[in-house]
């Protein structure tokens, strides 16, 4: 007799969150977790860190630029940046403490070290003094997540060539800051640093930054940075870092090849992406497939090709995000349980939670265009905005991308001030299979920033008011 219906391996917000709804649906679960701490990549190095640093850091740069425009005299703000990293870590255990609480409510066993899959059934898990122990489940979930991606040759040692992990924790604020990989890292960590005082500069490979969001969205995004004070350099790679002297010399060339540039910088930030972590989980031994990128292989409903195993967040295909492998973790939990567990890929909203924020859910522009679908645009810029204009934060706009047949919502891509937050009525609106005209019906509250998104709706026919 198995001791477990589910085992999951992994804390992070798949697993704990898989862990949770599979108690709610009556199973004996246990997690198994590796780090000191639950919570994953999320709650200890990722999401929540640079959300405590990038709250924190604007607050101080609207102190140093904004108030005295609002009429509001304070004396130059002064950085105390052990303080700042306290209030990070002060949100870190909070939320960490939280997913401790969650597990004992829900009477889940947190069994410390790390797990190796020998078979159907069967989790060893290794702990810290090297003891080894076998679990026994019906089934078992991989939500291992993933590991940040290295360049070859460049060794990231986490003081002066960094990875997200190191940038969350610089212990002064370096003078300039080389950043390479414009994705949502780089332009995330490196408004933190900016803000701090970093002059910074973002080597991306491909001619534009944040590919995979819409293209018009990227373009004026890269102004506003641009106008705040970011340096870009795109189709550019970086080959090489000369650590010998007090400042380091990276080499950077085109990235079709050419000659080199050396650019200097204290510290560099390597954010090129992440890679599944299956590092010693024993999938080859256990027949557990993986696919040509090492992601744990899947069928619709979590399944690996191994019956009894299942897997969902980083370590599977699809977009690397916190809310996907949650929803995913509970989707897999309720086919586990018999129930008709399912995810929605087509609304998964996607944030940049720098200033202005940046979001996004459904098709793009050049998606749509690829796959020859007609459709009509709606867009509303924040400067038409009243709630925007007195708050003097009119950077960015909506864009609303509608079927030219049917009038139905496939994609909303927004720039500006609390876009993560107005991005949720879109993505309801699409769940439900919603039209533009909907949308443009539906009473918005005055003054809001939400009353953008009505606008932007009601311009996909034409009838926008204030513009
Ligand atoms: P990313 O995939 O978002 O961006 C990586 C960037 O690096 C891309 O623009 C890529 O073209 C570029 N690149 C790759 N190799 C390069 C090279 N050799 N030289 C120059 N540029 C190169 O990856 P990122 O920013 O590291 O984030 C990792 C994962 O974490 C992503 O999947 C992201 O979605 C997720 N994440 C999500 C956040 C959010 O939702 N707000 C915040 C932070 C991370």
């Amino acid at each position: 007799m198995a001791t477990y219906d589910l085992v999951v391996i992994g804390t992070g917000p798949g697993g704990y969150v898989c862990a949770v709804r599979a108690a709610q649906l009556g199973m004996k679960v246990a997690v198994v977790e590796k780090n000191p701490t639950l919570g994953g990549t999320c709650l200890n190095v990722g999401c929540m860190p640079s959300k405590a640093l990038l709250h924190a850091s604007e607050m101080f740069e609207e102190a140093s630029h904004s108030f005295a425009k609002m009429g509001i005299g304070v004396s130059t703000p002064k950085l105390d940046l052990p303080a700042m990293m306290n209030f990070k870590q002060q949100g870190i255990d909070g939320n960490v403490k939280g997913v401790e609480f969650l597990m004992k409510k829900n009477k889940i066993e947190i069994i410390s070290g790390k797990g190796r899959i020998l078979g159907a059934g069967k989790v060893e898990v290794t702990a810290g003094d090297g003891k080894a122990r076998t679990v026994e489940a019906k089934n078992i979930v991989i939500a291992t997540g993933s590991d940040i991606a290295r360049l070859k040759g460049i060794e990231i040692d986490e003081k002066r060539i960094v990875s997200s992990t190191g940038a969350l924790s610089l212990d002064k604020v370096p003078s300039s800051l080389l950043i390479v990989g414009a994705g949502v890292i780089g332009l995330e960590l490196g408004s933190v640093w900016h803000r701090l005082g970093a002059k910074v500069t973002v080597v991306e490979f491909l001619d534009r930054i944040l590919p995979g969001m819409d293209g018009e969205v990227a373009k004026q995004f890269q102004r506003i940075l641009e106008k705040q004070g970011f340096a870009f350099k795109l189709g550019a790679k970086m080959t090489g870092v000369d650590k010998s002297g007090k400042t380091l010399k990276a080499a950077v060339e085109p990235a079709a090849g050419g000659a080199a540039q050396t650019l200097e910088a204290d510290v560099v930030l390597v954010a090129i992406g992440r890679v599944p972590y299956t590092e010693g989980l024993g999938c080859k031994e256990a027949g557990i497939a993986l696919d040509d990128r090492g992601r744990v292989q899947i069928d619709a409903h979590f399944s690996t090709s191994v019956k009894g195993v299942y897997a969902i967040g980083d370590v599977v295909a699809g977009p690397m995000l916190a809310h996907k492998a949650e929803d995913e973790g509970v989707a897999c939990a309720e086919i586990i349980a018999g129930q008709a567990g399912h995810v929605n890929y087509d609304v998964i909203p996607g944030v940049v939670y720098t200033t202005p924020e940046v979001s996004s859910v459904g098709k793009t522009e050049e998606e749509l265009k690829q796959a020859g679908v007609a459709y009509t645009t709606g867009k509303f810029p924040f400067t038409a905005n009243g709630r925007s204009k007195v708050n003097q934060t009119t950077d960015g706009f909506v864009k609303i991308l509608a079927d030219a047949k049917t009038d139905r919502v496939l994609g909303v891509h927004i720039v500006g001030r609390e876009a993560g937050e107005l991005i949720h009525e879109a993505a309801v609106l699409m769940e439900f299979g919603g039209s533009a005209e909907d949308l443009a019906r539906t009473c918005h509250a005055h003054p809001t920033r939400s009353e953008a998104v009505k606008e932007a709706a009601l311009a996909v026919g034409k009838r926008a008011i204030h513009m």
